[in-house]
């Protein structure tokens, strides 16, 4: 999970790397509010999780309250490379006389951590990569020994840092990679890094990544999950511990196996062209040992979505044999109707693998309304699709 300047900024606060106080705000009223509390010049931030924000016009200098007020009217509701502002950071205004750069990152071809760091920070980084590769050092990190103040040494001399703001980089450093460890980071950057005239070195901007696969070790992370920027079907999905993806599609998807959802969606997207471009609606996979809850929870979402007209499952019976999972699915339709839920999606079922035969049978004889089985995954693609179109066209 990638995270707005201001949740990176909160991260640096808890781990006492030097920001500049400030306040995020979701109205130019707030705005007003905030730089009135901070009491100087601010400087108001698009908070968009994208970069070059301030060519794009996202960062704009604000000397009073009512400029501040007027600058957040100006920025919120902007466009940036696709990405709508909602919300600005107000901040204390800095001073800078150099701007730098500093980054940490997971880099997972080397089975190690990379430290970036340049003294030509402020623009696109990238740039320096490409342009002046000497001004961009790159030091990797031993994932075991990480950084303490003798490797962080070696990062700020390897970049040049200037003599009197050595200890204070190097302090930062050190910092910053706790962040990196105690929050389970992927990536941390700080673009610029500044100086001030009266030789302070403060982070004015802050890009962390967070590695969701460590969420469960970090309740508080919770807090940083972006609820307006996720589909309301994915953060349901979520809450079930689904792997669920949204799509732009007709036909829900629920399958067992990464591998048996994807070679799904495009079956049905291939069909589907046969009846005027019918597509699937979303990636399900419910994993190899799925009960009879985790298909209910993965129907329950799936029919769910106000899009879909029909639903494919498509199960490769293995360790959870077919006729659980045939049980599975008619257990899952009685307690989605025992929950008040009005059923009338139709569903397609394709089960194959082991006890195949069983789990056909049972789906048979329980005559379901709702559950057409076909044996192929082909002729069940075509059905699903045929299914979706007729429901779409009674619209
Ligand atoms: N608090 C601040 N005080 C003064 N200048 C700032 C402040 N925050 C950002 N800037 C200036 O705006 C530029 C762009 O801001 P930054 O946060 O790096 O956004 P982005 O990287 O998305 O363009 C910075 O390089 C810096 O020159
Ligand atoms: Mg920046």
């Amino acid at each position: 999970m990638d995270l707005y300047e201001y949740q990176a900024k909160d991260l640096f606060g808890k781990h006492l790397v030097p920001v500049t106080p400030g306040e995020v705000c979701t109205s130019s009223a707030a705005a007003h509010e905030a730089a009135s509390k901070i009491g100087s010049a601010v400087v108001v931030k698009a908070q968009v999780k994208v970069g070059g924000r301030g060519k794009a016009g996202g960062v704009k200098l604000a000397d009073t309250p009512d400029d501040a007020q007027a600058k957040a009217e100006a920025i919120l509701g902007m466009d940036i490379k696709g990405h709508t502002v909602h919300r600005v950071l107000v901040t204390e205004a800095s001073d800078i006389a150099e701007e730098y750069y500093v980054s940490f990152l997971l880099d997972r071809t080397n089975r190690a951590f990379l430290a970036m760091a340049s003294v030509a920070g402020g623009v696109d980084i990238e740039e320096v990569a490409a342009t002046r590769p000497d001004d961009l050092a790159k030091v990797p990190v031993d994932a075991l020994k990480g950084v303490n103040e003798a490797k962080a040494r070696e990062i700020v001399a390897a970049a040049r840092f200037p003599e009197a703001i050595v200890d204070q980089v190097v302090a930062i450093l050190v910092k910053l990679w706790v962040v990196m460890v105690e929050e389970d980071a992927t990536l941390v950057e700080v673009n610029p890094l500044v100086l001030t005239p009266d030789g302070l070195v403060l982070a004015l901007d802050g890009k962390v990544t967070l590695d969701d696969n460590a969420g469960y070790r970090h309740p508080s992370h919770a807090d940083f999950v972006d609820r307006e920027g996720t589909d309301p079907i994915e953060l349901r999905a979520k809450e079930f511990d689904l792997n669920y993806v949204k799509l732009q599609g007709e036909v829900g998807i629920i399958g067992n196996g990464a591998g048996l959802v994807m070679s799904t969606l495009d079956v049905v997207a291939y069909a589907g062209e046969e009846f005027g471009g019918i597509k699937p609606a979303n990636f399900l996979d419910i994993g190899g040992g799925a009960s009879a809850s985790v298909m209910a929870n993965g129907l329950d979402i799936v029919l769910n979505d106000p899009e879909v007209e029909s639903v494919f499952v498509n199960v490769f019976g293995g360790i959870t044999s077919c006729d659980a999972v045939a049980n599975g699915i008619l257990q899952a339709l009685e307690m989605l109707s025992a929950n008040g839920a009005e059923l009338t999606k139709p569903i397609v079922a394709r089960i194959d693998g082991n006890n195949a035969i069983e789990g056909r049978a049972i789906l048979t004889d329980a005559n379901h309304p709702l559950i057409e089985i076909v044996d192929t995954m082909d002729d069940a693609a075509r059905r699903v699709a045929e299914l979706a179109a007729a429901r779409k066209a009674g619209k």
